[in-house]
């Protein structure tokens, strides 16, 4: 059944899309003239209540389209961001930091993107969960070390430093077509493992239990994904893939700094520089991201609800 996108009648399905392209033209907005493609700015829709289906699929349908969408004002606590995260899927737990149960500040809903401990103090300089956290400066894609990976990060600003601590968004759709044929071509059927051991190796921090290392042994992932609703191609890569499946490491590292390199390039990044109170979503199937360098006196207070892709990278082939 499908709604009206304004007064929730029913409506046939064959005007779905076209209603869908009125909502969207009128709502959201590319945020970046230099990449319409590329950040939709949305507006008119209060995320603290229960949405509609229309809305539901209104923010789908821009997910689909932009890859990134910026809500500004969306002053949620932590229940209402889980509320609104669940409307749009399945949601995954935050079990990929080094948080222990009783050390945590949040629920297990919520990846704590913070410099707090759970007493609301900032981490010391040197805290281990602090150094662990740094790996979000380089660029990733969420939870692509766990088998079943994230599809959407929805990430709310709830205190912002005075300056630094942007976050920077790169079109992984926009930088595989940019590939010449013979790349596209070497690049399509490869698998990579993904471990957080390895993004922290790049960084120098090796300070992992051994319950940790079982815990994120290598995963598999495809390079090349086609997203299941657009059909479009994008690499999915991460500072956490360190090998390709059958090359010698050293030569499908240099192969995945090259290709990092040039998926984040200018022309495919966006840097968000945060208001209090906004809230982002990523689909991590087409977008890699990184975090910038803030002062560690200062708070930054960022919660992240993240849904789950449901299936493996490895069973969304690219034909
Ligand atoms: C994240 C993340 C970047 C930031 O929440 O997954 O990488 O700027 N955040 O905090
Ligand atoms: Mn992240």
């Amino acid at each position: 059944m499908v709604f009206c996108c304004r007064c929730d009648s029913v409506i046939k399905p064959k005007f779905h899309h076209i209603l869908m392209e009125i909502v969207i033209s009128h709502n959201i907005k590319p945020i970046d003239p230099a990449r319409p493609t590329f950040i939709g700015e949305v507006s008119g829709i209060d995320l603290t209540r229960h949405l509609s289906d229309a809305e539901v699929a209104a923010v789908h349908a821009g997910m689909d389209r932009f890859g990134v969408l910026v809500f500004h004002d969306q002053h949620l606590d932590d229940e209402q961001q889980i509320a609104f995260s669940r409307q749009l899927g399945q949601l995954e737990e935050a079990t990929g930091d080094i948080m222990s149960e009783k050390d945590r500040r949040l629920s297990m809903e919520l990846n704590d993107i913070s410099n707090l401990d759970k007493y609301g103090e900032l981490l010391p300089r040197d805290d281990r969960r602090r150094l662990f956290g740094l790996g979000n400066l380089l660029w990733h894609s969420d939870s692509s070390f766990k088998d079943v990976p994230a599809k959407y990060s929805l990430l709310s600003a709830r205190k912002i430093p005075s300056t630094g601590g942007n976050t920077e968004f790169a079109d992984m759709r926009a930088a595989y077509d940019a590939l010449d044929d013979a790349a596209k071509a070497e690049v399509h059927d490869l698998i990579c493992s993904h471990s957080q051991i390895f993004s922290r190796g790049i960084l120098g921090f090796d300070d992992f239990t051994e319950a940790e290392r079982a815990k994120w042994a290598p995963v598999r992932q495809r390079l090349v994904r086609r997203h299941p609703n657009t059909g479009r191609l994008s690499l999915y890569l991460a500072s956490h893939a360190g090998g390709i499946e059958g090359w010698p490491m050293p030569e499908a590292r240099s192969f995945l700094r090259d290709l990092n390199e040039h998926a984040t390039q200018r022309q495919f990044v966006y840097a968000h520089v945060w208001r209090p109170w906004d809230l982002v979503i990523w689909d991590n199937r087409v977008t890699m991201h990184r975090a910038r360098r803030y002062d560690p006196k200062e708070v930054r207070d960022m919660r992240r609800t993240t849904l789950s892709n449901e299936v493996s990278s490895l069973e969304q082939w690219a034909i």
